[in-house]
């Protein structure tokens, strides 16, 4: 399985540091990456990083979508619009998402399904916190965001479908859950996503996510089933960004 390294901005870079990161991204990759690489801009700079990335394989995103079509929604954007915009894929149920703006299960599993009706590849986020690792919780909480988050869904829409494993306490904290347990929960989902989607769950791709950098990336990309990585702070940096992509060999 082809390894997709992820990069998502949060709500970081002006359009000329935007500009700026392409353009050295674009310089690094000069001899190709075999990894996947896919970029998760704010809104308003997708258009920009499309354009920035047509002559490459990079693929650019949004970081939030609303399950609606359309409608009074102020401060949303729908599937139809980020496809319109040029983006291709879409992250859902990120753990900001899920605890700042309180998204639930319920609506992770709305947008999951929009998002694969439209034809947007969704990359959808589990992950415990640290509360929840230390009192012994984490398969629960990860399988039953798994479990909820795919709901009902049609296993024939599941191709292009990505799931990333993000443990809340690993997120911009700089610790990064070891090799061991990261695969030890990818081992979890990939048996759960078997039992949900049958043989399409065997295929798609599981990312881990939480304080990724180069030095730590090609270790954790090794494991089985960790099939990439979603990387936060240390996608804003082209250069760290490329390390990280290079460690995926
Ligand atoms: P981080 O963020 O790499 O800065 O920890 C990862 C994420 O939130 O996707």
């Amino acid at each position: 399985m082809k390894h997709l390294v992820a990069g998502n901005w949060k709500m970081n870079h002006t359009s000329r540091e935007a500009a700026e990161f392409a353009r050295r991204l674009i310089e690094k990759m000069k001899p190709r990456p075999s990894a996947d690489v896919w970029i998760f801009p704010p809104f308003m700079l997708i258009q920009a990083m499309v354009k920035a990335f047509e002559k490459s394989d990079v693929r650019i995103g949004g970081q939030n979508m609303h399950h609606e079509k359309k409608g009074a929604f102020t401060g949303e954007v729908s599937a139809d619009q980020l496809l319109d915009a040029g983006a291709k894929a879409v992250i859902i149920g990120h753990s900001e998402r899920r605890q700042i703006f309180q998204e639930t299960d319920a609506q992770v599993n709305l947008k999951v399904k929009a998002a694969l009706a439209a034809g947007l590849a969704p990359v959808m986020c589990v992950g415990e916190t640290l509360a929840e690792r230390e009192s012994g919780r984490t398969s629960d909480v990860v399988l039953s965001q798994l479990r909820a988050g795919l709901k009902s869904i049609d296993r024939k829409s599941v191709a292009t479908l990505e799931i990333a494993y993000e443990p809340v306490w690993a997120i911009g904290t700089g610790r990064t859950a070891t090799p061991a347990q990261a695969a030890e929960v990818h081992a979890l989902v990939r048996k759960e996503l078997r039992e949900i989607l049958g043989d399409a769950g065997a295929g798609i791709r599981i990312l881990y996510g939480g304080s990724v950098k180069p030095d730590n990336a090609k270790d954790l990309m090794s494991r089985p089933d960790v099939n990439g990585c979603l990387v936060g702070g240390a996608s804003l940096d082209a250069d760290s960004f490329a390390g990280i992509i290079f460690g995926a060999q």
